[in-house]
């Protein structure tokens, strides 16, 4: 992925029918032609709408990424989709384990280890990857925030990754879609460990972008995004509506 900061990526989740899928992107390309800015710009809508919005989104800037990858290429996996199919369908990322997949109720609970091996598989086809760790609730008031990152950090990142193909995305479960988010200076805290701790495990460690994510909103964007270690933000029901991404986008224009 484009290296160009900020880094603003929207996680559409489970939501959109094709109507509003397309009414969406178009909104934002149009937005995006008022509102120049540098930066990297995406969404990743649901996999059915992917190759749909790949056409949409043809020649413009705004990037096209998925939510999950299959670790194999091809063969017997019902229902799920590999990384040359992405990218076949016009992605050229895909995030990867997001707390809800990690801590899903309904039984997907993905391991550290199962979302490595996912990474090496999206990365060797062709994807670049947004790699989600965070802190429950209860891991935070107990404390443990970093050494719980540092753990899915190290066992969830392929030992050889270039700066170029990785984005790493903090996002505490507890801020996730819940309007809490934690203090700037707990940001700045977080990120600034979190560089630290890429420098020592990967050789292009120093590059490799960091986002934070949990309840970013136009009304909190500029204030996040100014903080030092933080490259971007990804985005979940802020990302739903055309005029508060863009604001989100705008804000980071100038943060
Ligand atoms: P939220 O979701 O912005 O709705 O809190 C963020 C995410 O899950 O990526």
């Amino acid at each position: 992925m484009s290296q160009a900061l900020p880094i603003i990526l929207g996680n559409w989740k489970m939501n959109g029918l094709r109507a509003e899928g397309d009414a969406l992107t178009r909104s934002l390309l149009r937005g995006l032609v008022e509102r120049q800015g540098s930066g990297t710009l995406g969404i990743c809508p649901p996999a059915t709408l992917l190759s749909t919005l790949a056409k949409v989104l043809d020649g413009s800037s705004v990037k096209l990424g998925a939510q999950d990858c299959a670790v194999e290429s091809e063969g017997a996996f019902t229902g799920d989709i590999s990384g040359r199919m992405l990218v076949d369908a016009g992605c050229s990322f895909t995030i990867l384990g997001h707390s809800e997949r990690r801590h899903d109720r309904h039984g997907r609970g993905e391991s550290s280890e199962l979302v490595r091996a996912k990474v090496g598989a999206a990365l060797s086809a062709g994807l670049d990857v947004v790699l989600c760790i965070g802190e429950t609730e209860a891991e935070w008031e107990a404390g443990e925030t970093l050494g719980v990152l540092d753990r899915q950090l190290e066992m969830s990142l392929p030992a050889q990754v270039s700066a170029e193909e990785i984005i790493l995305a903090y996002e505490p479960v507890w801020a996730i879609g819940t309007g809490k988010t934690p203090t700037i200076d707990d940001i700045a805290g977080t990120h600034r460990h979190l560089r630290g701790r890429l420098r020592s495990l990967v050789s292009s460690g120093a590059g490799i972008p960091i986002l934070y994510g949990g309840s970013v909103k136009a009304a909190n964007a500029a204030e996040i995004l100014s903080i030092d270690d933080v490259d971007g933000a990804l985005v979940g029901g802020a990302s739903l509506k055309a005029d508060e991404f863009l604001a989100i986008w705008q804000a980071g224009q100038t943060a």
